[in-house]
């Protein structure tokens, strides 16, 4: 069928297929958009698979999206680590604040479907305005451009996704967002390795993996096979942090390592990839996340400064 559908197109538009995914009554079309001045034009051929396709008859439902342009998107860097609850969402927004602080122009999407966490982590109860070209616009907070599917639905009720909606889903949160040009996009990765990582990960030019994990065996091993994920997919890994590192105690200054000590180095060594840096525990960053003030966090000198010196590390990668 697929082939039938492709042969229906002109060359232009055989040239511009990305990806084809039929999945009962409805398709998903993926269409390349590598170029500026392509970008112009597609809107027509866009139109133009739509009506080749709902020629044949057959589909409820046709999904036409593009491939991220690269161009918007100095570097993209997904946040990533198989395990949920290591600090993940509370990275990739602390990483957002600081290169936002070096000077960077900073994107943050939230990747998580099933559990976004942003709109929480910063305290965003707005809906997005869409503009005239029907493309959602970001909600700009602390001058970072934030997108999340927490936005555009009711959070309280569980969400049922089904594995092409996903892929539409997560696509139509990079292509049909009307993001500015961004020296860094932070993508904060879902836990596991399921449908929606891999769907990021072929449709995506991602330039960097960053590995999180917190010290314990437990926490290791699922970081494990997230390396072990990237590297399949070929995606470069930046570095790894330790989250949850030490814990300082306020009245004697000592540095407890509550959940063992050097878990990082050890997969650093493990896997030839650097370990970036360190984040302590510390009741300001939970304190703050859970406020929805991240920004607060850094008027901490100390940890604005481990953020910050984590961010710069990235830059040069
Ligand atoms: N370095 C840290 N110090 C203290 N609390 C932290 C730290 N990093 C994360 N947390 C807290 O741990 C919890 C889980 O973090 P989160 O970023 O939601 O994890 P994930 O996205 O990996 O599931 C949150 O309540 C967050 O505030
Ligand atoms: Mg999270």
């Amino acid at each position: 069928m697929k082939d039938k559908i492709i042969n229906s197109f002109n060359s232009e538009l055989k040239e511009l297929i990305d990806d084809i995914v039929i999945k009962d009554k409805k398709i998903f079309v993926t269409l390349k958009a590598q170029n500026p001045h392509q970008a112009k034009k597609l809107d027509s051929l866009k139109k133009e698979c739509e009506k080749n396709i709902s020629n044949f008859n057959l589909f409820e439902e046709i999904n036409i999206t593009f491939t991220a342009t690269k161009k918007k998107f100095s570097k993209v860097i997904v946040v990533s680590s198989c395990k949920g609850g290591v600090g993940k969402s509370t990275l990739s927004v602390n990483l957002a604040l600081s290169l936002k602080k070096i000077g960077k122009k900073v994107g943050l999407l939230d990747g998580d479907l099933y559990g976004p966490s942003i709109p929480k982590l910063l305290n965003i109860n707005t809906k997005p305005d869409v503009n005239d070209k029907k493309k959602i616009i970001p909600i700009s907070h602390s001058g970072i451009e934030v997108m999340s599917i927490g936005f555009l639905i009711d959070q309280k009720k569980p969400l049922v996704w089904r594995g092409p909606m996903l892929q539409s889903a997560i696509l139509q949160l990079i292509n049909d967002v009307a993001w500015n040009y961004l020296d860094y996009l932070i993508i904060d990765f879902p836990p596991g390795t399921g449908d929606t990582q891999l769907t990021i990960m072929q449709k995506i030019q991602i330039d960097h993996a960053l590995i999180v994990t917190t010290p314990q065996e437990i926490a290791l091993a699922d970081t494990r096979k997230g390396i072990n994920m990237f590297n399949r997919f070929k995606v470069p890994i930046a570095g790894i942090v330790e989250n949850m590192s030490y814990f300082v105690c306020n009245n004697c200054g000592t540095k407890h390592f509550l959940f063992g000590e050097n878990g990082g180095e050890k997969l650093s060594k493990e896997f030839d990839i650097k370990l970036l840096g360190k984040i302590p525990f510390h009741s300001t960053i939970a304190r703050n996340c859970d406020a929805g003030t991240p920004e607060l966090i850094h008027k901490n000198s100390e940890l604005s400064k481990i953020y910050l010196e984590l961010s710069k590390s990235l830059i040069k990668q």
